[in-house]
């Protein structure tokens, strides 16, 4: 086990934004990880686990008490039944299993940064795939208890970029993701998104080439700068910076008044059903419309140029930096739309 003192988080971020840790320690097995957690908790000392970096806002103050990075391995397959450590890189995982193995599940989430363990957090997904269709258990620790738990699918909470864990952010830690894929002879699954499936050729509901699938994703997130690319600044984010809002049917209806006063009536905004009763709008296209455009602000901190959702930082942007330009996009959005986003990365040390 490796154990750092006053050292820089910025570096383990995809944002490269944050102060230092008092204390970082890297974890390579789960017995590691539980003896860190236990510790920290024991000493009532404060606790931040850390995966990949890639969906975290971390404050210029740094953190207080211990880091710990979680750095464990494993890829077990068993059949479809795909066994992943918590600390296993993301992209890697699924290019394993679609690659080496053939299987389908988690080909259309290709690319996503991050480790595996943070992909139940906020039930990853993308390009109509989200982890909650392959996961069917979750094994974590328990800080409460002091137990390690397995927790069935049915219990972990899944909803859009939600869970169990993340509505308790302090309480689980994550330590492998069991996933169901399928053997579906070289094909992916059914294709849900319509950018997808006009890339790949094939009509919405109909599955594609599994290989094709997956290349597929990969260019259409390389176009929005949503792959990790050191050189490339509109890629060094935390991805989506705000989720996708959900509205009542009621206040859709007050919504689209506030589009046809501001726009013209012949304007649609973005609508997917989300739900009895609700609809699912893009925060992408509020910031879009409400003035912020790909690539706005004249700070180190500014919109990526590839996507409005993505904050991005330009070389030396503080965390103040990013949040001033959050703030500015939601306060923006919410005097045009009356539509409050909220952010979709984790804050530490720091609020919008
Ligand atoms: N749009 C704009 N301006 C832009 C980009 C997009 O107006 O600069 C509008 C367009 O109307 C477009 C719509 O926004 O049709 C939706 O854009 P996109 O298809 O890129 O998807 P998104 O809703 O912005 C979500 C996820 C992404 C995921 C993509 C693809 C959230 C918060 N974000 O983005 O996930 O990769 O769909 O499935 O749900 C992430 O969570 O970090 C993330 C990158």
């Amino acid at each position: 086990m490796q154990e750092l003192h006053d050292a820089p988080l910025a570096p383990l971020t995809t944002l490269r934004i944050g102060g230092p840790a008092a204390r970082l320690v890297t974890a390579t097995t789960d017995d590691e990880v539980v003896a860190v957690v236990r510790a920290a908790d024991a000493a009532g000392e404060p606790l931040l686990v850390l995966g990949g970096g890639s969906n975290l806002v971390i404050g210029d103050a740094g953190f207080p008490g211990t880091v710990l990075r979680v750095a464990t391995r494993g890829f077990e397959l068993d059949g479809t039944r795909l066994t992943v450590a918590a600390g296993e890189v993301w992209t890697q995982v699924v290019d394993r299993a679609v690659l080496d193995h053939g299987l389908a599940g988690i080909e259309f989430l290709a690319g996503i940064p991050g480790s595996a363990g943070a992909t139940p957090v906020q039930n990853v997904g993308a390009y109509g795939q989200e982890v909650a269709d392959t996961i069917t258990e979750v094994v974590v620790h328990d800080r409460r208890s002091g137990e390690t738990l397995t927790v069935p699918a049915a219990d972990c909470g899944f909803a859009y970029r939600h869970s169990r864990f993340k509505a308790e952010p302090d309480r689980y830690v994550v330590l492998r993701v069991v996933f169901e894929l399928q053997d579906a002879d070289g094909a992916s699954t059914p294709v849900r998104y319509a950018e997808a499936a006009r890339t790949l050729g094939v009509a919405q509901g109909e599955r594609a080439e599994l290989r094709a699938a997956r290349e597929a994703v990969l260019k259409l997130r390389a176009g929005k700068g949503m792959v990790l690319d050191p050189e490339d600044h509109d890629s060094w984010s935390a991805g989506s910076f705000f989720t996708n809002p959900i509205l009542t049917d009621a206040e859709h209806a007050a919504f689209l008044q506030r589009v046809a006063e501001r726009l013209g009536a012949d304007v649609e905004p973005p609508a997917y059903p989300a739900g009895e009763g609700l609809v699912k709008t893009s925060a992408a296209w509020l910031i879009d419309k409400a003035g912020f455009t790909k690539g706005y602000g004249s700070g180190p901190a500014r919109l990526s140029g590839k996507h409005t959702l993505a904050l991005t930082n330009r070389g030396d942007a503080t965390a103040a930096d990013l949040l001033a330009l959050a703030r500015e996009v939601r306060d923006g959005v919410a005097s045009a739309f009356g539509v409050t986003l909220v952010n979709e990365p984790v804050m530490v040390g720091v609020e919008l």
